[in-house]
């Protein structure tokens, strides 16, 4: 059974990793996911909003030491919130990349033009073969029309491509109102992957308190029928690779993910949830199925229930919309 495969230019073992997440902040879990069979390491994030801190903290140093720094920034988390600052990021990705055999791949995490994107450059230089951009963006201001949002992320996606030479695959959020179009430009830019969702963490209320609560609830698999839409309606659409992201919990999530066209899934909530072995049960177990099915390989499934291929297109489609709705009996 050939469950290899090829992902941002970048030969896989198989077609599963873990998505970004704090999971491999610690080298021991590094260690346990590729031991289990991870086909990659996906780093957490470097944000814009580390990196910016971090050099405005050299500037009030050397340039403006008599000014009050710390409100300049008291809008962002302390540091103290991110397990690793941006030189210890860089030299997790190397510690990585010496004790793996495996494609590691970095994670830049911002919203604005700025010369965060410098550390595309860094990331590269301290041994990622690819690298995830993040652009996490919430329009908060309803003056701001979808098209600079979108003008803003082609920009950044450019300024990151001038510094690199790894491959880029970029995260995207589902609120665009036409996601396959926008996903098709970022392709046409040079992005060798889409990574379909980002996961959009909602504040809560106290309304007791009177305040904004925020709360990180883990997926489960019913986050997976969003992405599997844009998968199946992406795929045929793009040159570079489809990774799904989000809701990936059990084998039949895995396999429903490349039947709708992705090259790549990746798993955050189930191994948090269980731990970085767990990797092993999910590859193990796609294995037997596709065994148990007679597929020869990974590619020979991929897509084979995508918009295109699949024999009921509208599911995917308005109709579908219709059809639930009519199906519901009081
Ligand atoms: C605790 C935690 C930390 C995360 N950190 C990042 C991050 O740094 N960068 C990023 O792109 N996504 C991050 N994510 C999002 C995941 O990579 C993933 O897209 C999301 O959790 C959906 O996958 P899941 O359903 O398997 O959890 C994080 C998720 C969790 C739960």
């Amino acid at each position: 059974m050939q469950l290899a495969t090829t992902y941002l230019g970048l030969p896989l073992k198989n077609p599963v990793m873990p998505g970004a997440s704090p999971l491999v902040d610690q080298l021991d879990n590094v260690r346990r996911l590729e031991d289990s069979g991870a086909a990659a390491i996906v780093m957490h994030s470097l944000f814009e909003e580390q990196i910016t801190r971090d050099q405005l903290a050299e500037f009030a140093h050397t340039e403006n030491p008599s000014e009050s720094f710390s409100e300049a920034t008291s809008y962002f988390p302390n540091m103290e919130d991110y397990a690793l600052g941006p030189d210890r990021y860089l030299t997790q990705i190397s510690k990585i990349k010496e004790m793996c055999d495996i494609p590691v791949i970095g994670s830049l995490n911002g919203v604005s033009l700025g010369g965060w994107t410098d550390h595309a450059r860094l990331i590269e230089q301290a041994g990622a073969d690819a690298l995830e951009l993040n652009v996490y963006y919430v329009a908060t201001d309803p003056d701001e029309p979808g098209l600079a949002v979108e003008a803003r992320t082609i920009d950044i996606l450019q300024a990151v491509k001038e510094s690199v030479t790894i491959p880029i695959a970029v995260k995207l959020s589902p609120f665009f109102s036409s996601p396959g179009h926008f996903a098709k430009q970022l392709d046409a830019m040079g992005a060798a992957g889409i990574i379909l969702f980002n996961r959009f963490y909602q504040p809560d209320i106290d309304i007791e308190e009177l305040e904004a609560t925020h709360r990180l609830d883990l997926s489960n698999s019913t986050e997976l029928r969003l992405r599997l839409r844009w998968a199946a309606i992406l795929h045929g659409h793009l040159k570079g690779d489809i990774a799904v992201s989000g809701g990936i919990h059990t084998v039949e999530d895995i396999i429903k993910a490349i039947m709708c066209g992705g090259t790549a899934v990746q798993v955050v909530s189930s191994l948090l949830k269980y731990g970085p072995s767990h990797i092993g049960g999910l590859i193990n177990g796609l294995r037997h199925w596709l065994e148990d099915h007679e597929y020869e390989s990974i590619d020979q499934m991929r897509g084979s229930m995508s918009l295109r291929h699949c024999p009921d297109p509208s599911v995917f489609e308005r109709a579908n919309y219709l059809r639930v709705l009519q199906l519901w009996k009081v």
